[in-house]
């Protein structure tokens, strides 16, 4: 990894677990429940996607304000994560190389902890340093992005239409949806926070989709191919679902997500028309993602 790119992970890391959601009251386990999960070992890519954009723009100062957006976008994701691995989604058992939640604890207290680590987003971007019209906007997107019409919905589809073979375009509704806008929402809500404009907050959105469909294919491949160790959860689960393996087979499923990848490296150089630094720290994050579906740890 590069030392820019490990450094700013390290700063972003420290932050979150000295920032971490924290309640009063006089019970002394909550904050263990509320915590855990966020806690344990994770790759934190979506608060890395906007702090790159962020960083590719700003000064130390506005990337050090905008930690706390970061860690607002990794809660909502945890949340969806805790959700996600309950028995009455996904059933899992082990999460970011721990046990999920409602094993480790049960599950009333996971779907607490996912509720509050929802709005904990909204209330971090509410605190935070910026000026009311960016915290607008980041509200607005991250609503969007993570709420009804994107994360939901799709977890909502997937879960609702098991083992009942979608056509691709229904295939494609729910990836968008329940990956990949609350991807492309962490670049545009990094260029809203760099004061870009309309149609370069579009560009980094639309590659973001992109970007976050590959993601998704990636994450079915891991499903399929990674022992639960090397994956860090629980693997080869995917069987009742519309997953990209399920449709394709794992040959094609590789073949179309290296496709993808190729692709996607091709469209990096797209974002230098508006900025060098732009390219340049988007290469970096993506590096040892682009491929990471055939990079076992
Ligand atoms: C897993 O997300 C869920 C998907 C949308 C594929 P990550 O692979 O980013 O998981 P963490 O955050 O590193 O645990
Ligand atoms: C979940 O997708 C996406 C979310 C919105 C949480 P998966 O169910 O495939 O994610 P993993 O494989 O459990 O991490
Ligand atoms: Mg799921
Ligand atoms: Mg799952
Ligand atoms: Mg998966």
């Amino acid at each position: 990894m590069s030392s820019s790119k490990q450094k700013l992970l390290t700063q972003f890391e420290n932050y979150l677990q000295n920032n971490i959601p924290n309640v009063s009251c006089f019970d002394n386990r909550f904050n263990d429940i509320l915590q855990y999960s966020l806690k344990a070992k994770a790759k934190r890519f979506r608060p890395m996607l906007l702090l790159s954009v962020v960083k590719a723009y700003c000064n130390k100062k506005r990337v050090q304000k905008s930690f706390d957006i970061a860690l607002a976008v990794e809660c909502l994701h945890t949340y969806s994560l805790i959700h996600d691995d309950l028995p009455c989604m996904d059933d899992a058992k082990l999460r970011r190389g721990v046990q999920t939640l409602h094993i480790k604890y049960d599950e009333t207290s996971a779907v607490l902890a996912g509720d509050g680590l929802n709005t904990q987003a909204f209330y971090l971007i509410a605190k935070s340093k910026f000026s009311n019209k960016i915290k607008n906007s980041l509200v607005y997107e991250l609503s969007c992005g993570g709420g009804i019409n994107g994360m939901v919905i799709g977890q909502y589809i997937d879960c609702a239409y098991e083992n009942t073979t979608l056509p691709l375009k229904d295939l494609e509704f729910l990836h968008i949806n329940k990956t990949a806008k609350l991807i492309a929402t962490c670049l545009k809500m990094g260029a809203i926070i760099a004061k870009r404009g309309k149609r370069e907050q579009k560009a980094l959105y639309d590659f973001g989709i992109k970007i976050g469909l590959l993601f998704q294919m990636q994450d079915d491949i891991i499903d399929e191919t990674f022992t639960q160790a090397q994956a860090g959860k629980t693997t080869n689960a995917d069987g009742a679902k519309n997953s990209f393996v399920n449709l394709l087979g794992i040959e094609r499923a590789l073949e179309q997500t290296h496709k993808i990848a190729d692709k996607c490296k091709k469209e990096l150089k797209k974002f230098r028309a508006f900025d060098k630094n732009l390219e340049k720290e988007l290469t970096i994050l993506l590096d040892g993602y682009l491929y990471r579906h055939i990079s076992k740890p």
